[in-house]
């Protein structure tokens, strides 16, 4: 089989973590070279993937002719500057969530990808959990009815960190909504398929020192009228996390629990029903749950396949740079109305 020959900018938090592993798994994948902050570190990674090039410079990789992709992991203020140079150096990118800084810095990144003839995705790596392909295709086949209500959810526990880049506004963007609500938006906008029309938002640091939020809760009126929640936070243990993520429809609903985070895993539970008659004694209990098959592998392997599959056969990119801008722009009028203390119209 072809394959993708990848570099890797930032190949030392999530990418060495879980996205090089899930690269060095997929069937249409090559690991060629890595670059991070420092040669010592550079070549640490590229002798435990066995990749062909160390780099410290991002700059350096994009003149290597022999690499056709980029993932680009790196704290989100280099972004703009690394994305920008990989598309006039002819590389298609897989960038990780937000694209940029603001709404702005990513529309100047699609720009240059668009002028230079290269594919962009982003990081949405929850789209490929197998529950998540399951609840958007029984929501697209109606088996739920008309969704009306949605809940999406992620937590972590942040405390404050020497050096810790997402705690720096001008470095990340943003906190907990920026890191975290970013998946859950992103989330419910694809598997319901229905944009985000109106969003009240309450953000606030509660808990740490640092400048931006560690908890953040969002509701969001959908283009087809369901409303939808969203909460994320830095201050929950991560042993207390449930990460629930729930859709509700007039004719049944899809509850998951666990399945928000890096590793596919956790429970699904969907209920169909019949009829939409009026039942006085509100039934509850005699219910029999859909059985729902599906098999976890690794979320990352299959982002990976997807993409370099978009790359080789042109088939349509799973998670759109341009989806990942305008939950961005969400993100933005979430902000907007924390401060404002108003509903905001996107
Ligand atoms: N999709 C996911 O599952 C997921 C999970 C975590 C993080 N992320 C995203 O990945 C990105 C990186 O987050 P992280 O948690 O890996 O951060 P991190 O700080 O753990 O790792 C970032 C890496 O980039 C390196 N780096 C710093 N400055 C650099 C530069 N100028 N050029 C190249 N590399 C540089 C650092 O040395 C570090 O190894 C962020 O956009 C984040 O939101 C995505």
């Amino acid at each position: 089989m072809k394959k993708v020959k990848w570099g890797v900018i930032g190949a030392g938090g999530i990418a060495d973590r879980r996205t090089i592993p899930g690269m060095l798994l997929a069937d249409n994948a090559e690991l060629v070279a890595v670059m991070e902050i420092n040669m010592g570190l550079a070549e640490s990674l590229r002798e435990k993937y066995n990749a062909k090039y160390a780099y410290d410079s991002f700059e350096e990789l994009l003149k290597n002719d022999e690499i056709e992709a980029v993932y680009i992991a790196s704290p989100v203020n280099c972004h703009k500057e690394q994305a920008i140079a990989a598309a006039k150096a002819k590389k298609h990118i897989l960038i990780e969530k937000p694209v940029g800084l603001t709404v702005e810095e990513g529309n100047e990144i699609l720009k240059v990808c668009r002028q230079e003839g290269v594919k962009i995705a982003a990081g949405f790596v929850m789209r490929f959990h197998t529950y998540h392909q399951k609840m958007k295709q029984l929501i697209a086949e109606g088996k739920l009815g008309d969704i009306v209500s949605c809940r999406a959810q992620l937590t972590c526990w942040y405390p404050e960190i020497a050096g810790a880049w997402r705690q720096v506004k001008k470095l990340s963007g943003g906190g907990c909504m920026m890191d975290m609500s970013i998946h859950c938006m992103d989330l419910i906008q694809y598997v319901v398929g229905s944009r985000a029309k109106k969003i009240a938002s309450f953000n606030s640091t509660n808990t740490f020192k640092y400048e931006v939020e560690d908890q953040s809760s969002s509701i969001i009126e959908l283009e087809n009228g369901a409303f939808a929640y969203v909460d994320s936070n830095f201050n929950i243990p991560d042993a207390a996390a449930k990460c629930r993520f729930e859709i509700y429809g007039t004719r049944g609903s899809a509850l998951c629990e666990g399945t928000i985070g890096q590793v596919e895993g956790g429970t699904i539970n969907v209920v169909v029903t019949e009829t939409g008659g009026y039942d006085a004694q509100q039934n509850r209990n005699d219910v029999t749950p859909l059985k729902i098959d599906g098999e976890f592998g690794n979320m990352y392997t299959k982002e990976i396949e997807s993409f370099g599959r978009s790359i080789l056969d042109n088939t349509p990119i799973e998670a759109p740079a341009e989806d990942a801008v305008f939950v961005q722009s969400v993100i933005e009028a979430a902000y907007k109305s924390t401060e404002m203390g108003k509903i905001i119209t996107l």
